[in-house]
This record gives structure tokens, C-alpha cells and sequence, in this order.
């Protein structure tokens, strides 16, 4: 119990940073895509080198990327959602979910704990599930997705 504490303050002393170095560079903002949202049209590449404490654009984001290419033009893969589990293949505890925007986007500016690293899912919109085999302690997807790993895919 005495530790459960500690840990929760712990917690909160690190949120309460976090929000407040946010709020110093205009990131009070809160942005959650949506399936019908379109507001990241034409948005790509990692977009935390701009939706971040140091960047230009609004909204520090803590976790968002891209599952584009498979989504759009595609009305089959509509629907898709993006899920951050505690531990690999769906398991453990569920700490994120957000949906994917018609532009193909996915982002929150939630804080977010990372911990010792959390597990990707995009559970596209027939149901269908692909996991990211490692769990990942930074929300930029796209800084591998894109650029050094394939593109994220809903099926
Ligand atoms: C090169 C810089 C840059 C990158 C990279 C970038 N954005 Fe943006 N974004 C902007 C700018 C500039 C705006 C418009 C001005 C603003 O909202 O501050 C914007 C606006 C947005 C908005 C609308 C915000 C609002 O207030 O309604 C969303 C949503 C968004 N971006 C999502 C994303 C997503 C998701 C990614 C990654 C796939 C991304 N952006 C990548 C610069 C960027
Ligand atoms: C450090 C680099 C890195 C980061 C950051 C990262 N990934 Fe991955 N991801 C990989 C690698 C490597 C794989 C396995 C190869 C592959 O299938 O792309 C993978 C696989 C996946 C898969 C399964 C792909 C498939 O086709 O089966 C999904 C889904 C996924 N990642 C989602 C995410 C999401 C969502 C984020 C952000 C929260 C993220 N990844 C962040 C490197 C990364």
C-alpha cells in the first residue's frame, strides 16, 4: 500500500511537469482524433517535431502517427484504432486507445505513461489485429514508422 503511494506520487509529480513545461510553449491545446475528424489533413512525417513543447504547431501530442496509405481511398479500412496495452498481444492493461482520423492520422495530447515501454495494436475496421512484436517508450510513431520501419497497416 505505502508503495502504491509512492509510486502514484511519483506519478503526479511527473505529470504536473510535464503539463506545466506544456502550457509554457501553448500546449494547452487538447487534440484527440476522432474517426470523422479531418483537422491532420495533408499532416505527416513525425509529428511530434512540431506538436511537441519545443515545436511551432498547437497541441503537444503524446502519442499520434500515421496508418495512411492502407486507410486511405479505402472505405474497407475505415474504423480503424490504434491501442496501447501494458503488455505484448493485447494483454495486460489497455492505456491508450484512439481512433483514426479519415485523414489516416491517429493522436492525443493525453498524458500518457509510458513506463517500462507499452505495446502497440491497430485493430482495423473488420476487426482484424496487427501488434508491434516490442512495446515502445515514446508515443513519435512515425520516427520509425515511415522512415526506418514499414508504414503502420490496418488490414
Ligand atoms: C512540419 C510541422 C508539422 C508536422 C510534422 C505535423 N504538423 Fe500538424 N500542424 C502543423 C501546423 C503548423 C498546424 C496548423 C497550426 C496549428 O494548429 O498550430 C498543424 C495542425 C494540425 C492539426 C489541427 C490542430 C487544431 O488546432 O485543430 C492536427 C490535428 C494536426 N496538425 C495533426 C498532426 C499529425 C497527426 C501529425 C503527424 C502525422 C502532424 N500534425 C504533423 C505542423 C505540423
Ligand atoms: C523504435 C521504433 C518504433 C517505434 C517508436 C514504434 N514502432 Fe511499431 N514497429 C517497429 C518495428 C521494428 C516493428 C516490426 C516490423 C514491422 O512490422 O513494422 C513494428 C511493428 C508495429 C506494428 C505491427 C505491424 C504489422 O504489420 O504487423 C504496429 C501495429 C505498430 N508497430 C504500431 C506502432 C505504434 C502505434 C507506435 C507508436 C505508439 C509504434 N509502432 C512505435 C518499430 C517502432
Amino acid at each position: 500500500m505505502k508503495r502504491n503511494l509512492v509510486v502514484v506520487g511519483i506519478l503526479l509529480v511527473f505529470g504536473v511537469f510535464v503539463v506545466e513545461s506544456c502550457n509554457e510553449n501553448g500546449c494547452s491545446k487538447a487534440l484527440v482524433s476522432n474517426y470523422n475528424s479531418h483537422e491532420s489533413e495533408k499532416m505527416k512525417d513525425n509529428c511530434m517535431d512540431c506538436h511537441s513543447p519545443n515545436g511551432t504547431a498547437g497541441g503537444c501530442f503524446r502519442v499520434a502517427g500515421s496508418a495512411a496509405d492502407s486507410i486511405q481511398g479505402d472505405s474497407a479500412s475505415h474504423n480503424s484504432v490504434v491501442k496501447l496495452y501494458t503488455q505484448p498481444l493485447g494483454a495486460g492493461e489497455l492505456v491508450v486507445s484512439m481512433q483514426v482520423d479519415r485523414s489516416g492520422n491517429f493522436y492525443t495530447t493525453s498524458p500518457v505513461s509510458f513506463g517500462s515501454g507499452l505495446y502497440p495494436a491497430i485493430v482495423s475496421g473488420q476487426g482484424k489485429v496487427r501488434y508491434m512484436p516490442n512495446p515502445t517508450t515514446v508515443g513519435s510513431c512515425n520516427s520509425c514508422h515511415g522512415p526506418i520501419n514499414p508504414k503502420i497497416w490496418a488490414d
